[in-house]
């Protein structure tokens, strides 16, 4: 087990504050969250509300497993995240909506193409390794953005196939940013039932982004329907997509949602979990060797296949453990369609509960050591006795992340080749202080000492 102060970088506040609420807003998650079966955090009457945190993990059950039909997602998680993640976008569709927009984008998370996607996964990341190998000895390096470039690499491939050379990668990115780094924003105005015109501070630059992302998105989609091509990714597979119960296709405007959501949560998310893995592991030498010696023993110096990834066991449980630390989503929102009693709590319809996943991976009845770092914990036999919903990095029930799968293949390739290739270590001295963008970032990035392994 290895523990480090910079494991946990905050203390968790009894009042919240307005500082944190526009930063960090886990900050604002009272103690009580680490060690009750739920918490309370307190309003800043009238500016911010008093908010339900959930950590009991038999109550979390019954909304998302045993009653997901009974809830929503709720207002202000749609609010801070749908500029970015786009409404019409299976992510925020309900009811009929959602079912027929999951059942058509399914297909593309089977295992067999995922398997077939492995190849991609390997040639991204050794083309990370290259350009690595090329800097001078004891070079530094942020973890962060080089994450985010081969993770997008990934998904731009994934979803647009022969399509992907036609957008410019580097733009593409450098228009989401703004959208990603004020998101705490968004949730405070819709939490204060600010207007939406009300400006704070980046929203001009959010508009202009937006807008250019949009254009870029509905370039690529009118192009692909005059080409006619069928590629064998994600766009031709929605392209095609019909509900068999109504014989509906999706228009234009969802086509556009959807691929942007996929663009942007299918390569945010996995690259903050990759990123903060490498920093786990360069505070951790020792786990870092073991996984090192891991990928030897399993792979040796060829490149990884399909048959190598089940056979990664600590890469994988690296993987989990860092998700529990760091999960890249701090906790998912829901709200009751109708007045409803869950456990202990009567919620009126509407009312925001949020289901704490940072604060459940931290709670002291559920974990041992729960602020210590020990891959260990996700061995088959300790994983056995624990709670479904003791750990949520992809939520669960029916709206679990369609992409679970998907991110662990990738995750565990574009980990084994890192370690296998490099040694990563700390910069002492380098404090971190946690950002909750659309996924849990560092603030001031993630610079790592790279040297060959
Ligand atoms: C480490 C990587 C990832 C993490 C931690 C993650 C986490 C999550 C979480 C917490 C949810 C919300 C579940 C809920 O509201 O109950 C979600 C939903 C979703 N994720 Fe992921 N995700 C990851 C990777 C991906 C990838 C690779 C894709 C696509 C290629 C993706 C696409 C989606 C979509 C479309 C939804 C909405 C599903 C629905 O509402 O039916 N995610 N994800």
């Amino acid at each position: 087990m290895y523990h480090h102060p910079d494991l946990m970088p905050f203390t968790p506040r009894e009042r919240p504050s307005m500082r944190a609420a526009a930063s960090n807003m886990i900050e604002n998650w009272p103690p009580q969250a680490y060690r009750d079966e739920y918490a309370i955090m307190r309003g800043v009457w009238p500016i911010l509300p008093r908010t339900l945190l959930l950590t009991d993990p038999s109550v979390i059950e019954e909304i998302l497993i045993a009653r997901p039909e009974k809830f929503r997602r709720d207002l202000f998680q749609t609010r801070a995240l749908s500029n970015i993640v786009n409404r019409q976008s299976l992510f925020f569709a309900e009811g009929a909506d959602w079912r027929w927009q999951r059942r058509a984008a399914s297909p593309a998370f089977r295992h067999d193409k995922l398997r077939a996607l492995t190849p991609t996964f390997v040639k991204c990341a050794e083309s990370l390794v290259s350009e690595w190998r090329q800097a001078p000895r004891d070079a530094i390096f942020d973890v962060a953005p080089a994450m985010s470039r081969v993770t997008f690499d990934i998904i731009l491939t994934a979803v647009l196939g022969p399509g992907a050379q036609d957008l410019d990668r580097n733009k593409f990115l450098a228009a989401i940013n703004p959208s990603l780094s004020t998101i705490a924003w968004r949730f405070l105005y819709a939490r204060i039932g600010a207007p939406r015109f009300l400006p704070f501070p980046g929203s001009g630059r959010v508009a202009e982004s937006v807008h250019w992302l949009h254009r870029a998105i509905s370039g690529l989609v009118a192009q692909r329907r005059v080409s006619g091509i069928d590629a064998d990714d994600i766009l031709s597979l929605l392209l095609s997509a019909q509900d068999p119960e109504t014989g509906r296709v999706m228009n234009d405007e969802e086509l556009i949602s959807n691929l942007y959501t996929f663009m942007i949560a299918g390569h945010e998310t996995s690259a903050t979990a990759l990123a903060w893995t490498l920093w786990l592991l360069a505070h951790d030498q020792t786990s870092q060797q073991r996984l090192r010696d891991e990928v030897e023993f399993v792979v040796g110096k060829h490149d990884i296949t399909v048959e190598n990834i089940n056979n990664l066991t600590f890469t994988r449980q690296t993987l989990q453990e860092s998700m529990r630390l760091f999960p890249p989503a701090i906790g998912v929102g829901r709200a009751p369609i109708e007045d409803i009693k869950i456990g202990p709590h009567h919620l009126r319809a509407g009312e925001l509960a949020i289901i704490a996943g940072w604060c459940v991976h931290r709670h002291e009845k559920l974990w041992d050591h729960p602020h210590g770092f020990d891959p260990d914990r996700f061995s088959p036999e300790r994983t056995k006795s624990r709670h479904r919903c003791a750990y949520l990095p992809f939520g669960a029930g029916p709206r679990i992340c369609i992409g679970m799968n998907f991110a662990m293949l990738e995750m565990t390739v574009i980990l084994a080749i890192l370690v296998r290739s490099f040694r990563f270590s700390i910069l002492p001295g380098h404090r971190i202080e946690l950002a909750t963008n659309l996924t849990l970032r560092a603030k001031n990035g993630l610079p790592l000492k790279i040297e060959p392994a």
